[in-house]
C-alpha cells in the first residue's frame, strides 16, 4: 500500500478528523516543493537569526498562543510586553522621551495606520480640506498604495534622482494646500537606498506637516550597521521633523512574523491613530490597530526576540549580514554586464544587466533552474536581494551562478524572448498599464477561483497578454524597446508609478 501523503486539495471537512501523525505528514508533504529559505536560496520573505533563535520563538509564540491582545485588560502581560518592545525601539530609533506607539501586525498595517492617522489629524485640524494627499518617492512601498486606495488620499508620486534616491526639488514642488503627509524610507526596498531625510524634514518643519520615515526594512538592521561604523546619513527621530517611524520586528528584527512598530513622536500626533465606538450593541470598543483580535503570539515573540538577542546578537547578525552584502556587492559589479543599483546604503543589493546583448530576466531564468528564488522588479528591470546574515554561506555560490547564467545568456541571445524572461518583460515595458492590470487581475481571478492553482507564469496561462507573449514575445519585446525608446525621447515615457 502507498503511504506517501496526500498532497491533493481538499473539497469537503472530513466525517472524521485525521489521526496527528497523518495530518503532520500530509503538512510536511504539502510544504516540501515550497521556497527552500533554510538553504540560503530564498532572498527575501523569511528573515532568519538561525535554528537556535528559531526554537526560542516557536516556545515564546507557544506560551501565548491563544492569548488575544483584543482586551488589554483581560492579558495584561501582553500589553505590558507590547509597552517594553515600544519602548526598546524607542532607545533603538533614538525617539524624545515623548515617543509613543504600537506594536501591529507588519509593515503593511503600521504604514496603513500612519496614513490614516495623518488623515484623520488633518480632519481635526484642517477640515476644510476635501480630498488629502500624500507626497511620496516613486519608490515608497506600495502599502501606501494600498492606504490611499483604502482610505481615499490621493498619492503624489516624486520622481528620482539617478542615485534612486528621491530628487527633493520635485518632491517639494508636488505639496500644495491639500497635502496632509510627508513620506520617505530608510532605505526604500527596491534598491536598498536612503531617501534624503534631513532635506524632507526641513520641508515637513517649515510646511508644519507629519512626516513619516518608513524604515520597515531598515528599522533594526541600520542601527547595528551605524554601530558597526557603516557610514549612514542620520535618518531617524535625531532628524527634527520626523513625527513618525515603521519599523518591522519581522524582518530585521527576527521576531515571530506578524510584528512591526509603528512609533509617534508624542501623543499628539498618535492620538488618531485610536479608533473607537461607544454605541455598538456588543459594548464599548476601542483599539490601536486595523485587526480586531490581536493573537499573542507574535507579541509574546517580538519581546522575547529582542530579550533573546540583545544588542550583542543583533550586532553579530548586523555584521555577518553587512559582510555578506559588501561581498555581493563587489562581486556582482565586477561581472562584465551588470551593475549594482545605488549603491545601497544597507543590506539590500540590486542588479541589473546594463549590457544590450544579455537581458536582466533571461539571466534570472538561468538562475531559477538552479534552484535560486528570484526576485524580479521592474521599472528598470533587476533583480532583488534582501541579505541576510545565513547568506554568508552562499555567496560564492551565487556569484559563481550570476557568472555563468551571464555567460549562458551570452551564448544564447534567443533566451531573451522566451520563458518568464518574456512574461516579465512584456509586462514591464507595456506602456498600457491598464492593459497590464487586467491581465494580473485575470491571473488573480484564476487562482481565486474554486479549485484555483498558481498560475504558470511563464507563458500560456489564458489571459489575453498571457496568449500573446506565448505567440509572439521575442517580437513584441523588440517592438515594446523600440516603442519605449521613441515615448523616452519625446518625454513620453512612464517616469513613475502614475
Ligand atoms: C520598506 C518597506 N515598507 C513596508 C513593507 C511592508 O511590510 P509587510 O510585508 O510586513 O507588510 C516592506 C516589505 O518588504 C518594506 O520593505
Amino acid at each position: 500500500m502507498d503511504r506517501t501523503p496526500s498532497t491533493e486539495p481538499v473539497e469537503r471537512i472530513p466525517e472524521r478528523g485525521l489521526p496527528r501523525e497523518e495530518l503532520l505528514g500530509r503538512l510536511e508533504a504539502m510544504r516540501s516543493g515550497d521556497a527552500d529559505w533554510k538553504g540560503g536560496r530564498v532572498f527575501s520573505l523569511v528573515y532568519t537569526a538561525g535554528d537556535e533563535h528559531l526554537e526560542t520563538l516557536k516556545r515564546a509564540s507557544e506560551l501565548y498562543f491563544s492569548e488575544n491582545g483584543l482586551n488589554p485588560m483581560a492579558f495584561q502581560s501582553l500589553r505590558r510586553m507590547e509597552s517594553d518592545v515600544v519602548r526598546m525601539a524607542t532607545e533603538l530609533l533614538h525617539g524624545p522621551p515623548t515617543t509613543v506607539g504600537t506594536l501591529t501586525s507588519g509593515g503593511t498595517e503600521s504604514i496603513l495606520l500612519a496614513v490614516k492617522t495623518a488623515r484623520d489629524r488633518a480632519r481635526r485640524k484642517r477640515p476644510w480640506i476635501r480630498r488629502p494627499e500624500i507626497v511620496l518617492p516613486e519608490t515608497a512601498h506600495v502599502a501606501f498604495d494600498k492606504a490611499a486606495h483604502y482610505f481615499g488620499l490621493k498619492i503624489r508620486f516624486a520622481p528620482l534622482k539617478s542615485d534612486w534616491r528621491v530628487d527633493v526639488d520635485a518632491y517639494r514642488k508636488l505639496i500644495n494646500r491639500n497635502t496632509v503627509l510627508l513620506v520617505a524610507s530608510a532605505p526604500q526596498y527596491p534598491h536598498g537606498v536612503i531617501d534624503p531625510i534631513s532635506e524632507i524634514a526641513a520641508i515637513a518643519r517649515k510646511k508644519r506637516l507629519p512626516f513619516h520615515v518608513d524604515a520597515c526594512v531598515g528599522g533594526f538592521i541600520l542601527p547595528w550597521l551605524e554601530q558597526l561604523g557603516h557610514p549612514l546619513p542620520l535618518w531617524d527621530f535625531r532628524v527634527a521633523g520626523v513625527t513618525s517611524i515603521s519599523a518591522d520586528l519581522h524582518k530585521y528584527g527576527f521576531a515571530a512574523k506578524g510584528a512591526s512598530v509603528l512609533l509617534h513622536v508624542d501623543m499628539e500626533h498618535m492620538k488618531d491613530q485610536f479608533f473607537i465606538s461607544t454605541d455598538w450593541s456588543g459594548g464599548v470598543y476601542a483599539g490601536p490597530s486595523v485587526t480586531g483580535t490581536r493573537p499573542g503570539g507574535p507579541i509574546a515573540a517580538a519581546w522575547a526576540t529582542m530579550m533573546a538577542l540583545g544588542k550583542e546578537g543583533y550586532l553579530h547578525h548586523a555584521r555577518r549580514t553587512l559582510d555578506a552584502a559588501k561581498r555581493l556587492h563587489a562581486g556582482l559589479a565586477a561581472i562584465d554586464g551588470l551593475e549594482v543599483m545605488g549603491p545601497p546604503d544597507a543590506t539590500i543589493v540590486t542588479w541589473r544587466t546594463v549590457d544590450p546583448q544579455l537581458s536582466t530576466f533571461a539571466v534570472a531564468d538561468v538562475l531559477k533552474t538552479r534552484g535560486w528564488h528570484i526576485d524580479r522588479q521592474h521599472r528598470p528591470d533587476s533583480v532583488h536581494l534582501t541579505v541576510m546574515s545565513h547568506h554568508q554561506e552562499v555567496v560564492d555560490d551565487y556569484l559563481r551562478d550570476v557568472r555563468e547564467a551571464v555567460a549562458h545568456v551570452r551564448a544564447h541571445p534567443e533566451l531573451k524572448g522566451s520563458g518568464e524572461a518574456a512574461m516579465y518583460g512584456v509586462m514591464a515595458k507595456v506602456p498600457v498599464r491598464g492593459m497590464v492590470k487586467k491581465a494580473v487581475l485575470q491571473v488573480m481571478q484564476q487562482m481565486y477561483s474554486p479549485g484555483g492553482a498558481a498560475p504558470d507564469l511563464s507563458g500560456g496561462g489564458g489571459g489575453a497578454l498571457d496568449e500573446a507573449v506565448a505567440k509572439y514575445a521575442p517580437r513584441a519585446l523588440e517592438l515594446l524597446d523600440k516603442v519605449e525608446g521613441w515615448r523616452t525621447k519625446v518625454g513620453l515615457a512612464p517616469r513613475g508609478r502614475r
